[in-house]
C-alpha cells in the first residue's frame, strides 16, 4: 500500500535531486511489519522494566539469596535486609527513585546507544526511515552530528559501565548458589540467574565498541596475538549481536519475573540441592 507524501520542503528526501515520486513508497510487501513488531517488543520491555524498577516489592529471596538484576546493586538503607551485597552508602530513598538508581541510567544508556537498538528504534519509533525504500516523514536530516543524537558517540563509555555491571551481576549469580541452612545450595533460580548472566556477558562482549577496543586501529595483527585472538572471538559473537540484544531483554524479564514469583511466595523455588 502506498501513502501520499509529506508537503515538499526542498530538503531531505524531498530535495530537488530526488526522483519525483509522489507515493511514499512503491513497495507492496508488508514493510511495516518488522518496525511494528520491534516497537511492540521494545515498548513491552520498557513498561515492564519501569513498573518493576519502581514497585520495590519481591526483588530479593532471603532463603536462597536471589536478587533480581533490576535492583542490583542495592545500595540504599531502603533495601530489604540482606539484599545489599555492597553495603548501604546511600540513605533512605524516596519512592520516586528506583532502588537500582545507580545502574539503571547506565544500562539504559548502554542499550539506547547500542548500534543495533539505534537501528531498531530509528526505524520503528522515529520512522527515519521506517524501512528500506520507504521515505521518512522528516524533512531534515542532521544525523548524529548534534544534540541529542551526538550523545550516541558516548557508546564506548556506556560499554565500560556495562562491563562493571556484568561483573556485579556475576557476583549476584554466584551468590545465588545458597542453601536455606547457609551452605551451598542450588535451585532453578540459581540456574536462571546464571543463564541470564552468561547471556548478558555474550551481549556485552558482542558489542561493536568492544570489538573495536579489542582489535581496532591495529596495523599488524601478528604483533598483537592476544588482542587478535580476542578480536576474533568477539567478531564471532558480534555477528549475533541483534539476536543477543533481544534474547537478553527476554532473559532479564524472565529472571526478574521468576525472582518476583518466588520472593512473593506465589511459587516455591524448585530446589536441586538444598
Ligand atoms: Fe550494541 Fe555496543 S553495539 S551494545
Amino acid at each position: 500500500a502506498t501513502t501520499s507524501t509529506a508537503p515538499e520542503s526542498g530538503t531531505g528526501v524531498f530535495s530537488r535531486t530526488r526522483a519525483r515520486i509522489s507515493a511514499r513508497t512503491l513497495r507492496t510487501d508488508r514493510w511495516w511489519l518488522p518496525p511494528l513488531i520491534t516497537v511492540i517488543g521494545l515498548g513491552a520491555f520498557v513498561v515492564y522494566a519501569t513498573v518493576r524498577s519502581f514497585v520495590r516489592t519481591a526483588y530479593w529471596v532471603p532463603d536462597y539469596h536471589y536478587l533480581t538484576p533490576f535492583y542490583s546493586p542495592c545500595l540504599s538503607t531502603s533495601c530489604v535486609e540482606g539484599a545489599s551485597h555492597f553495603g548501604t552508602p546511600f540513605g533512605d530513598l524516596p519512592m520516586f527513585i528506583p532502588l537500582g538508581f545507580l545502574v539503571l541510567p547506565f544500562l539504559l544508556g548502554f542499550r539506547l546507544t547500542c548500534y543495533y537498538y539505534r537501528k531498531a528504534y530509528y526505524r520503528s519509533v522515529w520512522f527515519s526511515p521506517p524501512a528500506c525504500a520507504v521515505a521518512e516523514p522528516h524533512a531534515k536530516y542532521t544525523g548524529e552530528t548534534r544534540l541529542p543524537l551526538i550523545i550516541q558517540n558516548a557508546h564506548r563509555y556506556f560499554f565500560y559501565a556495562a562491563v562493571i555491571i556484568s561483573v556485579i551481576n556475576t557476583y549476584d549469580a554466584i551468590g545465588a548458589y545458597h542453601g536455606e541452612s547457609g551452605g551451598f545450595g542450588m535451585g532453578l533460580g540459581s540456574l536462571i540467574l546464571t543463564g541470564n548472566v552468561i547471556l548478558l556477558w555474550a551481549y556485552t562482549l558482542s558489542c561493536h565498541s568492544c570489538r573495536h577496543i579489542a582489535g581496532g586501529r591495529l596495523k599488524h595483527f601478528s604483533a598483537h596475538p592476544v588482542r587478535y585472538w580476542f578480536w576474533t572471538q568477539v567478531s564471532k559473537l558480534n555477528t549475533r549481536h541483534m539476536q543477543l540484544a533481544w534474547i537478553t531483554l527476554g532473559t532479564l524479564v524472565l529472571t526478574d519475573f521468576y525472582v518476583m514469583l518466588v520472593a512473593s511466595g506465589t511459587i516455591s523455588d524448585l530446589r536441586i540441592i538444598d
